[in-house]
């Protein structure tokens, strides 16, 4: 084991030094050890004997989803929903109570009514929305939780029209924390054959002999400002793994189907397949912009990735985030610790006069030179059934966006 050093520059201007560690294996995941807590064999039996007369709770499926990657170790140090002293140091500290780095709480919650049945040391049944038992949770702690302060820590607005607090604001008022373990898969019926767990994509650029791997972090169809980041990305790498979120998003982002679709058509014409991986994040969208860039950034290591992107408003929504503040909260924290490199891009668009891709840290003209549409023109022009210009778009995926908005 080798150890490089690696500098970045952030939009502010700040130059920051990473310890790059080469490693002749993976990237060591989160905490150091990838989290498995799928229950198999005699345990299993064991369980599913015992298991009808468990008390059950229902989840929905965000917390399905946060239930799957739990088992798998997407989330990994995390063995279960967070208990009391988690929660808190996340929400103060923004690191678990083991000192790791952690920005997102990641809670099960229960009414008042559901919640008094249940005692503290009880396993509970978990059971997805159709009532089908999932998993199990040694109920650790049941306790109450101040929504107003984790909408203003994590998102930092109270606003309920933020996608994200308006769901915490739905939530029960008690947590339930504890460890959980997984019996059963969720069911899904999309994006099968690009569903990969964690030691899968580690096996997978472990075989493709990939040692530096960029992640990319998306809930849009691919536009061309997107690929330009990821190809920039890669031209410093070995391997690039796209990995769109495919879990709950706000009712008006484009839907999973189309955007997957969208990267369906460009991906064989116009990526270097032998060093492309694509496969779906099944998380849901928090939008809690630079909180939740630090919580994909980790994820992704966790996934093997050694290095991600991230670009403009991250993960933001509205006006509630600074463009680069996405970028400025690594700053905030011991990189080391992070253990994966973030690649910082500024804003990025065509130059009709740089003949190209660039960005406003590359380009020196001015934006009547840039040809850049806003997310609402863009969606005006689809339904009418316009092709966007392809300086900003593919015409391939554009035709697909048309196709998927007027159905
Ligand atoms: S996100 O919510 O998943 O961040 P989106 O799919 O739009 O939204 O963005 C995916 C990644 O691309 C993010 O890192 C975002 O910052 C980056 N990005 C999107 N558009 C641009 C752009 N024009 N210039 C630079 N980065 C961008």
């Amino acid at each position: 084991m080798s150890n490089v050093f690696f500098k970045s520059v952030s939009v502010s201007g700040k130059i920051v030094f990473f310890k790059e560690v080469m490693m002749k294996d993976a990237i060591s995941p989160h905490g150091g050890k990838l989290i498995n807590l799928i229950i198999e064999g005699k345990e299993r039996e064991t369980l599913d004997e015992k298991i009808p007369s468990f008390k059950k709770i229902r989840l929905n499926k965000r917390e399905v989803s946060d239930l799957e990657m739990i088992a798998t170790g997407a989330l990994s140090p995390l063995e279960g929903f967070m208990v009391k002293k988690d929660y808190d140091s996340v929400l103060d500290m923004m690191h678990l109570s083991n000192g790791l780095p952690w920005t997102i709480p990641i809670t099960l919650s229960a009414t008042e009514d559901e919640a008094k049945n249940l005692r503290e040391g009880e396993d509970i049944a978990l059971m997805d929305e159709s009532e089908m038992i999932l998993g199990i949770l040694h109920l650790e702690e049941k306790y109450t939780y101040d929504k107003e302060k984790e909408a203003d820590q994590v998102y930092g607005t109270l606003d309920a029209a933020h996608p994200g607090v308006a769901y915490l604001y739905q939530m029960g008022d008690i947590l339930l924390g504890g460890k959980i373990g997984l019996l059963k898969r969720p069911k899904h019926n999309d994006f099968l054959k690009y569903r990969f767990d964690p030691a899968e994509t580690r096996k997978i650029f472990r075989d493709k002999g990939w040692k530096r791997v960029v992640g990319f972090q998306t809930r849009n169809p691919i536009h061309r400002a997107h690929e330009y980041i990821q190809k920039c990305a890669l031209e410093t790498v070995d391997g690039l793994f796209l990995h769109p979120l495919v879990g709950e998003t706000k009712g008006d982002d484009i839907p999973a189907s189309i955007r997957m679709r969208s990267y369906e058509v460009i991906l064989e014409k116009y990526y270097p397949m032998d060093r492309t991986v694509i496969g779906v994040f099944p998380a849901a969208m928090r939008y809690a912009g630079p909180k939740e860039a630090i919580f994909h950034a980790i994820i992704r290591k966790n996934y093997g990735c050694t290095h991600f992107i991230v670009g403009r408003d991250h993960a933001g929504v509205g006006n509630y985030y600074g463009t680069f503040d996405a970028h400025y909260i690594f700053d905030e924290f011991d990189l080391e610790k992070i253990g994966i490199i973030p690649l910082f891009f500024d804003h990025t668009f065509f130059c009709k006069t740089c003949g190209g891709m660039a960005s406003y840290k590359t380009c020196p003209h001015d934006s009547n030179h840039h040809v850049t549409l806003s997310g609402t023109k863009v969606r005006e022009m689809l339904k009418k059934g316009e092709i966007p210009p392809v300086e900003f778009t593919r015409p391939e995926v554009a035709k697909v966006l048309i196709e998927g908005m007027n159905r």
